[in-house]
């Protein structure tokens, strides 16, 4: 089926988490529907961190936020050790969620203000039940230390606090339930540039330190290049290309990809900065384009694109797929 998202689930690799078909939709009022996340599928091995990009609307915290349930799905399974999320309820879910935590944007509007950050930081045990761990105060003064805030300062409230040791106090209320799985919404962007790199340091001593998977969602490519080993391209409820961090960054064969490469500080050699120039307004996710949705933008479309929406396809070695009826197709480098 064109747009099935199956195509683009690795072979065989053992996922820890994985999302199929995934469909959530939002009321847009007078019957109109805002198709956020449009049949997206990835799957996320143990102990990786999978980043996902793509510009503001593209649907980004929508998948993020569906995988913990914070969102109503549509349809699509999200199936975590063998469980799907999607169609657990009550009890069921109230066990396995503390597996999965999440961090988000603004750090400091996602803190209670009313709470002194100590009972901020231990509020997930009182919410997803007390059965894993004792909600301790040494636990609670074990975890500031661990994401660099003296815990003396525990008794105080969030507003105290500067917006980069708010984002540390939030990663300590989600290491808080011993999750294996963080999912970090924007985690760095609404932070000073000077902030950014020591709150990116700390998320991957964290996942060394504590055996995370991280799903970490950004929509600057320059940041999620960094982190991740692999990487998910979303652009309007769809996902348009996968691969591996590197083979992403080297050889990009989706137009968009290449335009959001185009414009970071360092693109590869095989990228030209022109690639950059897409122009055009991103289309409304209530009337997405038929065919490719990236078709209004693109500077490869044709009419086959205005017409047939193209299928997930693997494009050269390895794990490296892409949904382009024209994709760019660079040479990987001859062996030595
Ligand atoms: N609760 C909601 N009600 C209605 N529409 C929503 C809701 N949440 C998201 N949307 C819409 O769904 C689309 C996807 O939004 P989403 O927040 O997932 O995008 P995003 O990629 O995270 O963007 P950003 O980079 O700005 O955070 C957007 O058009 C957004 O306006
Ligand atoms: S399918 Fe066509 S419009 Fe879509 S990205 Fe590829 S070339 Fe561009
Ligand atoms: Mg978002």
């Amino acid at each position: 089926m064109a747009g099935s998202g199956r195509a683009q689930l690795r072979d065989g690799a053992e996922a820890l988490l994985r999302v199929e078909d995934l469909v959530a939709e939002f009321p847009a009022g007078r019957k109109q529907v805002v198709h956020a996340v449009s049949s997206v599928s990835f799957d996320v091995a143990e102990g990786e961190t999978l980043g996902i990009v793509g510009e503001s609307g593209c649907g980004k915290s929508t998948v993020a936020r569906s995988i913990i349930r914070l969102n109503p799905i549509r349809s699509g399974r999200v199936v975590y050790r063998g469980q799907n999320l999607a169609e657990l309820e009550g009890e069921a879910l109230r066990r396995v969620r503390p597996n999965l935590q999440m961090i988000f944007q603004d750090p400091i509007s996602s803190l209670n203000p009313r709470r002194r950050v100590r009972d901020v930081i231990g509020e997930g045990l009182a919410v997803w039940g007390d059965d894993r761990g004792t909600w301790s105060r040494d636990r609670i003064d074990e975890l500031m230390a661990a994401v660099g805030v003296d815990p003396r300062f525990g008794g105080r409230y969030p507003h105290q606090f500067s917006g980069g040791q708010c984002q540390r106090i939030g990663i300590a209320r989600a290491l808080a339930l011993d999750p294996e799985v963080l999912i970090c919404d924007e985690p760095v962007s609404a932070l000073d540039v000077s902030i950014q790199a020591q709150i990116l340091n700390l998320l991957q001593d964290m996942k060394c330190r504590y055996g995370l998977t991280v799903l970490f969602i950004s929509h600057d490519l320059a940041v999620v290049k960094n982190v991740s080993d692999r990487i998910v391209v979303m652009y309007l409820g769809k996902v348009c290309e996968i691969g591996a961090a590197d083979e992403l960054y080297e050889r990009p064969v989706h137009p968009y990809t290449r335009a959001l490469l185009a414009s970071i500080p360092d693109p590869a050699a095989t990228v030209d900065v022109s690639e950059g120039d897409i122009g055009g307004e991103l289309p409304s996710p209530v009337n997405p384009p038929e065919g490719c949705r990236f078709h209004t933008r693109c500077p490869r479309a044709t009419e086959l694109c205005r017409q047939t929406e193209p299928s997930m396809a693997r494009v050269g070695d390895g794990d490296h797929f892409a949904a382009c009826h024209h994709p760019v197709l660079v040479a990987a480098p001859a062996p030595r």
